[in-house]
């Protein structure tokens, strides 16, 4: 038997996170779970990281791997909490190493900058092994420095690159951003074959369902690259344009402060209270 893919959908965030399963050895390997996390009350839960542990348990399997695809600025990932639970060992691209340097200093944060914090860091070509199968590494920055996408099977993982075909594509305006190498990441997309199933990071649907593992031929029609006309530099001025009219992510602060640290919760203080941190920008013209 193949491969299975299981695809669950987080509301608040509109992140797919997913369950791949070999059947015939039993195990299994999760890619982008969620952390629910409540911003005005700060309250954390694991709603969605459960349903995936249920799963696992219910069908008898042994978790191999939590493969995150970037650093995410939109959710808190679950990968400390599915780890505890289930084992497994937490995965990212080697890029993480940039990311973190650069918010450690953004945050005034200590703390190691090698990737130390994960289990495992991909590089480019670097094969991940899963029972009779195996997972590829495919940088794909654009988004951020440090996204990979994970092809399987006819499968890739990929991350925040493009979005549904009628939704475009990630934007680039974080740090370490960068709209020409995102057109380059969703030209390598596109060049596997055309019945290779894409599998997002998110969906944003308005008025039909959420969908994810969208072909390679359906998304070759993206409506960014349509626009763009399949230029490079009409791209960019499209996703930079958009870009400037992106507000900044509802969870940014607390998902960027925790997923650099591959999610772990930060050490409580002499009070026996966990806090994160929220930069303030002042208007020197208002003081
Ligand atoms: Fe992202």
């Amino acid at each position: 038997m193949s491969i299975k893919i299981k695809s669950f959908y987080h509301d608040d965030t509109g992140t797919w996170s997913y369950i791949l399963l070999d059947p015939d050895q039993k195990i299994a390997t999760i890619i982008d779970p969620v952390m629910d996390f409540d911003l005005s009350s700060g309250k954390v839960s694991y709603q969605s990281a459960n349903q995936l542990i249920d799963y696992i348990k219910q069908n008898s399997l042994t978790l191999q791997w939590v493969l995150e695809t970037h650093a995410h600025a939109d959710h808190i990932s679950a990968a400390q909490h599915i780890k505890h639970h289930l084992g497994g060992q937490v995965v990212i691209g080697e890029g993480i190493k940039e990311v973190q340097s650069h918010f450690s200093d953004f945050f005034n944060i200590d703390m190691p900058i090698d990737g130390s914090q994960f289990d495992r860091l991909m590089t480019k070509g670097e094969k991940l092994p899963f029972g009779s199968y195996h997972f590829t590494a495919y940088p794909t920055p654009g988004h951020t420095n440090d996204s990979m996408s994970y092809e399987i099977e006819g499968n890739l993982f990929i991350g925040d690159t493009f979005f549904h075909p009628d939704t475009g594509t990630a934007r680039c305006d974080f740090p370490g951003g960068d709209a020409y190498k995102l057109y380059d990441s969703l030209q390598l997309l596109i060049s596997f074959p055309d019945d290779y199933k894409l599998w997002l990071c998110h969906d944003y649907p308005d008025g039909r369902n959420a969908e994810t593992g969208i072909p390679v031929a359906d998304m070759k029609h993206n409506v960014h690259l349509q626009q763009a006309n399949n230029n490079k530099q009409q791209f960019v001025d499209i996703r930079t344009k958009r870009d400037a009219t992106l507000a900044v992510p509802r969870l940014i602060y607390p998902s960027v402060q925790l997923n650099i640290r591959a999610a772990q919760l930060p050490c409580s203080e002499s009070n026996g209270r966990k806090y994160l941190k929220l930069p303030l920008f002042v208007d020197k013209d208002n003081r």
